[in-house]
């Protein structure tokens, strides 16, 4: 393998995105500023030591340093940066794999106050598989991947985060900062985390760093700063956030609210009488993990998909769909169309071979596409199964939101041509029986006091900023109360008159 592949494949590998000594710098500045001042000085993952460096020149009263690395070369350079130090305390820069390291032997003879500084490694764990790396935890773990995703509560995760959670735990009982550059995202978990469990931390908080200009990677990254003393107790889970290393005061801040994340307290304090759990559930799009086979545009009365070919379908499978770029554009229509091979989970698609000759033949001359789909879900089932599907699916009217777009806005969508329009599953909706009932929950949802309860849950640098439980912890009948709206129930028979009841209607 070429040496330049081999180096870039090692840096993804080890997340190796060392930190420039003038980002390690202010760093410290502003730890310092901060109030701490450590005894020990402790990284796991110290590279090339620029945070070690610059933490060991700002307090230059602590009392030893303390590095570790996987790579051995980086530790010889780190010790040679050190080498200065040495005759004031005691350096150890050693070379060890943090996933075999023996962490209570090494941390029990350090001193307090510990600061726990450092850039753990920037790469997720379906990344190194990608790579057949096994620079991960699961091999010194005896329940395997089950153990960590117990842990992280997923499959896919950051190594970095796996690192911290582990770090959190070590401070227990002990007078310590840890103060870690990782993604954003990473350093929300961890809090939620250490929240959820009842750490008794100090005080917490987030720096925002422009990851793009430190490190090229177009990723939301920050200073997590956590402080514990031995005695702390468990204060309120809040942590400030800054814009920058160098902001005075925070823009906001986040904290573990009735058991959820909350990006935003203040509002969320302001708003919280409207959380809830909503009688009227959202639901997703439908998932079927094969868009070359079951996405389609129509051309005339046949069907181009994904793979080029035209093709005759029976109607009665074939529907209107919007993507979720479609409803984030506030389209209502396109030419896109979904075969959607069941009307419920699990319903026997056999029958499709008798009532839809020609779709049946278009499912099974692309079999070998649907039954290679990888998801588990779909083992077991009925051949050409697809997901998120139900009578929810083709109700005529529905009101929809994408959960990729960085917006919140509510969009009605009516039938077209007739038929239902379907969703694809990066989107969700309210079902409605009617164009009234949807009018109606559009408005709602879009008013001023919907948006400022949901923004205060939504963190917008997250892969998919809106989802199914954030929508669900609105509780739309307490919405329509403040609102004085009456909330339309289902079956459009059984809704009360707004005008019986004394209630204004919206807007
Ligand atoms: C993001 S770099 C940061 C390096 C340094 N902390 C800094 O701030 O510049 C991550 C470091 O983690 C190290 N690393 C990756 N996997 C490791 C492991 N399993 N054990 C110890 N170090 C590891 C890499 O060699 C790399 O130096």
């Amino acid at each position: 393998m070429p040496t330049v592949i081999a180096r870039s494949k090692r840096k993804i590998e080890f997340g190796d995105f060392q930190t420039p000594p003038a980002l390690a710098r202010d760093v410290c500045r502003t730890l310092a500023k901060l109030g701490v001042r450590p005894a020990t000085i402790l990284e796991p993952t110290c590279g090339r030591g620029s945070l070690l460096e610059a933490a060991a020149e700002k307090f230059d009263d602590a009392d030893q340093i303390v590095g570790f690395d996987v790579n051995p070369d980086y530790v010889a350079w780190t010790q040679r940066q050190l080498q200065r130090f040495q005759s004031a305390k005691p350096v150890v820069v050693e070379s060890s794999d943090f996933f075999e390291t023996d962490w209570p032997e090494r941390l029990a003879p350090l001193s307090d106050p510990l600061l726990l500084i450092g850039n753990p490694p920037w790469v997720t764990n379906s990344a190194l598989g990608g790579l057949g790396s096994t620079n991960l935890p699961v091999k010194k773990n005896s329940h395997g991947l089950r153990g960590l995703e117990a842990l992280t509560g997923k499959s896919n995760f950051d190594i970095s985060e796996w690192m911290l959670l582990r770090m959190i735990e070590w401070m227990q009982g002990r007078d310590a900062t840890l103060a870690m550059l990782c993604k954003t995202a990473v350093a929300r978990k961890v809090l939620h985390r250490g929240w959820s469990s009842g750490a008794a931390w100090s005080a917490t908080s987030l720096y925002g760093i422009d990851a793009l200009q430190h490190f090229a990677a177009s990723v939301d990254a920050c200073l997590l700063l956590i402080r514990s003393t031995a005695d702390s107790q468990q204060v309120e889970p809040t942590a400030a956030v800054f814009e920058t290393l160098d902001s005075k005061k925070p823009s906001s801040a986040i904290g573990l609210r009735d058991g959820s994340l909350v990006a935003d307290v203040a509002a969320y304090e302001r708003y919280r009488h409207l959380a809830g759990r909503s009688p009227i559930a959202w639901r997703s799009g439908v998932k079927h993990d094969c868009s070359k086979v079951l996405e389609l545009r129509r051309e005339g009365d046949r069907f181009r998909n994904g793979l080029g070919e035209l093709v005759s379908l029976e109607p009665q499978f074939v529907f209107p769909m919007l993507k979720s770029s479609d409803i984030a554009q506030g389209k209502t229509t396109t030419n896109r169309w979904m075969l959607v091979t069941q009307r419920s989970i699990g319903e026997d698609t056999s029958a499709i071979e008798r009532s839809a000759p020609q779709t049946w033949d278009y499912l099974s001359r692309h079999a070998e596409l649907l039954d290679r789909r990888a998801s588990s879900i779909y083992r077991g089932r009925p051949r050409f199964s697809v997901f998120g599907v139900g009578a929810y699916t083709f109700a005529p009217w529905k009101v929809a939101i994408s959960g990729f777009y960085k917006r919140l806005a509510f969009q009605m969508i009516g039938p077209a041509n007739g038929q239902p329009v379907v969703l694809d599953d990066t989107c969700y909706c309210l079902p409605c029986d009617s164009e009234e009932q949807a009018r109606l929950f559009s408005e709602m949802l879009n008013s001023e006091v919907a948006q400022k309860f949901l923004s205060a849950f939504v963190f917008w640098d997250s892969k998919r900023p809106i989802t199914i439980d954030l929508l669900q912890r609105l509780d739309l009948a307490k919405l329509s109360k403040q609102l004085g709206v009456v909330l339309p129930l289902f079956k459009t028979s059984s809704r009360r008159n707004s005008s019986q009841t004394g209630q204004r209607q919206l807007f």
